[in-house]
């Protein structure tokens, strides 16, 4: 049978670190609020001024994970690009990234699904890995928020959330009918809460032109969100989520999963999760303190450090989950191996 593997991994934050006290020196917050809050101490953004987009954030950390790989661009059969602040409203950050890597047909798809950007992405790429369709694939999350905050007192329930990052996985296609790689994904959406959090604007939809000068004046360019209604769809439904993927799975207990990466939108929610479901200590990862919310990049991100860390080894079991805008909630199980490509 065809499996999927993670072949390497890379990360990439940009440089500037702006902590908890430097927001409160642009909107009315706090360090102590956004520690209780949210648990975030600091993220990192780009550079103001100059242009760095999503893909450039995603090629640095493409070349990681490539170097890792042992693999060169031209081993690419396909590229996946998960964000929800493209380079630019089209064509896609994945085609950018594409020629930036230097390669001239490989086919690049962007995917739009927020905080569960990488889980829709993993599951997308192992489908295509098991049909045949690709046997080698670059999955990319990646995220530029900072230009795109409201950092004033107006949109500080937003803004201090957010980090910008990327990270990258090569996944490569190999046979095995030992029970590895990717093992199960489920993916879910229910459009009917897409306004609980949203950018609106500019828009398609909006006539004569996308945006006016009224929706500028009142913010409609920023996110905006119903962050209680999020919280709450998040606390109770990825328990829910981690007994169904681990059904699916064929995992009978919690004890045959050695790590827990949940996305990382707010240290409570994560909290809430682990003792809903009495996850011991030591089982989920975190790094919300340091990065903020990167969302489609925060999985991969963490993956990365898990991996650095040693603390995600071969033989292993990993569960990545999580909820956001549109509402989507999805999860995968992954088991790490070391087995040899097919090719
Ligand atoms: N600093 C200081 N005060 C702030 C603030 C900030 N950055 N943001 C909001 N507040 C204020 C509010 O104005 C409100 O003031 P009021 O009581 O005078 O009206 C008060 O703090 C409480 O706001 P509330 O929105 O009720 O706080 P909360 O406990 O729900 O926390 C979030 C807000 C955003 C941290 C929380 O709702 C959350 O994390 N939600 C989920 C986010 C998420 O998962 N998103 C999906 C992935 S992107």
């Amino acid at each position: 049978m065809i499996k999927t593997l993670i072949r390497g991994t890379g990360r990439y934050v940009p440089e500037r670190l702006v902590t908890n006290d430097d927001l409160s020196k642009k909107m009315e917050t706090s360090d102590e609020w956004i520690r209780q809050r949210t648990g975030i101490e600091q993220r990192y953004w780009v550079p103001e001024g100059g242009e760095t987009g999503a893909s450039d954030l995603g090629l640095e950390a493409s070349k990681i994970a490539l170097e890792r790989a042992g693999w060169k661009p031209e081993d690419l059969d396909f590229i996946i690009f998960a964000t929800l602040s493209p380079d630019i409203f089209f064509p896609g950050s994945g085609c950018l990234l594409q020629h930036k890597l230097g390669l001239s047909s490989t086919p690049a798809l962007d995917i739009r699904q927020q905080c569960t950007g990488f889980i829709y992405g993993l599951a997308t790429a192992d489908a295509y890995i098991r049909s045949g369709m690709a046997r080698r694939v670059l999955l990319v999350g990646s995220e530029v928020h900072s230009t795109g905050l409201d950092v004033t007192t107006r949109g500080r329930d937003v803004a201090v959330i957010f980090g910008d990052g990327a990270a990258a996985v090569c996944l490569e296609a190999v046979e095995t009918d030992e029970p590895v790689g990717v093992l199960a994904s489920l993916l879910f959406a229910e459009g009917k809460h897409a306004a609980s959090l949203m950018l609106e604007a500019p828009a398609s939809r909006i006539t004569p032109e996308r945006i006016t000068h009224e929706m500028l004046d009142e913010g409609r360019h920023y996110p905006k969100m119903n962050g209680k209604l999020i919280f709450k769809l998040a606390v109770t439904r990825l328990p829910e989520l981690t007994l169904q993927i681990m059904e699916k799975a064929g995992l009978t207990s919690l004890d045959e999963i050695d790590l827990i990466i949940p996305h990382q939108a707010n240290l409570r929610i994560n909290q809430f999760y682990q003792e809903t479901l009495k996850i011991p200590e030591g089982k989920i990862y975190n790094n919300i303190q340091k990065y903020g919310n990167t969302t489609a990049a925060t999985i991969p991100l963490a993956l990365d450090e898990v991996i650095e860390q040693g603390r995600f080894k071969k033989g292993d079991t990993a569960l990545f989950l999580g909820l956001g805008a549109g509402v989507t909630w999805g999860a995968n199980i992954y088991r790490h191996a070391e087995v040899l490509p097919s090719r």
